[in-house]
């Protein structure tokens, strides 16, 4: 049916819990120590197409004319105009080494999901399933975290100084672009207040828009990653940009209060 932003947004919300609890509940015990390295990728490779496999099922029941974009499978076009852009388990390798820092991203997209600006979340879903923390938003409507213990309004930082700023960042994973990324580093950590490396880009976002990160920057990123974190940061007031100041890419991306944006994209532009 025609997009119900309120709609999309709920279902965000319960897609991302269903399949956060599916990923916390089942995670095999003793992943990061037993078994041989490769085999250890595997489990967690197979929990990563278990989780997008519900994500795909629970839209083909809800949502059976959207288009799914995920990183497990293949994409299918729908013909709604709405695409899900999802990430099963963003933090694979905080997973897989049993570190609390994971999410399910679910975010129901616009535009066209190939092409780098010509797409964007319009409700999304971040969903952290050991702490049972849910980030959402809706485009026009504000982000919100809800916990156990009530729904929080977001909004980003106030901080307005680089030296005061809490900065994360994240890598890829091929070496080649990880020299670069290193280079980069080292030109910003200087100039900030610290720097952290947590291992999800959701997550990341997210904190961004809860300023328990004042500002975020990465490059490398793939629409799964970023799709409902982005939105989630600019419902919370802050800014997300891309390389020369553009839509926000696998080329860069930069997020958090204008004042720190700016800045922090003249060092690693
Ligand atoms: C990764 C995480 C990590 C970021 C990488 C991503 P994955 O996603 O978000 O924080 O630095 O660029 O690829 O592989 O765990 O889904």
């Amino acid at each position: 049916g025609p997009a119900d932003l309120g709609t999309l947004e709920t279902i965000a919300c319960e897609l991302a819990r269903e399949a956060g609890r599916l990923v916390v509940d089942e995670r095999p015990a003793g992943l990061g120590v037993s078994a041989t390295k490769s085999s250890r990728t595997d489990i967690v490779t197979i929990m990563d197409t278990r989780s997008e496999q519900l994500l795909r099922e629970r839209l083909a029941e809800r949502r059976p004319d959207d288009g799914v974009l995920g990183e497990e499978g293949d994409s299918t076009a729908g013909t709604s105009g709405i695409t899900w852009v999802v990430d099963p388990i963003d933090g694979t390798v905080n997973y897989l080494y049993d570190i609390p820092q994971y999410a399910v991203s679910v975010a129901a997209c616009v535009g066209d999901t190939t092409r780098p600006g010509a797409w964007r979340a319009v409700a999304g879903a971040v969903y952290h399933p050991v702490l049972d923390e849910m980030f959402h938003a809706r485009e026009g409507a504000g982000a919100f975290l809800r916990t156990t213990t009530g729904v929080h309004a977001l909004s980003v930082s106030s901080v307005s100084r680089l030296d005061e700023a809490l900065l994360g960042t994240g890598f890829g994973y091929d070496a080649q672009k990880r020299a670069r990324q290193g280079a980069v580093v080292a030109r910003v950590l200087p100039e900030v207040r610290d720097i952290r490396r947590a291992g999800s880009a959701a997550l990341d976002l997210c904190a961004v828009a809860a300023a328990r990160l004042d500002v975020y920057y990465e490059s490398g990123l793939n629409p799964w990653d970023l799709a409902a974190g982005e939105l989630i940061v600019r419902e919370a007031g802050g800014e997300v940009v891309g390389r020369g100041g553009g839509p926000a890419s696998a080329d860069l991306v930069v997020a958090g209060p204008a004042v720190l944006v700016a800045p922090i994209r003249a060092l690693v532009d």
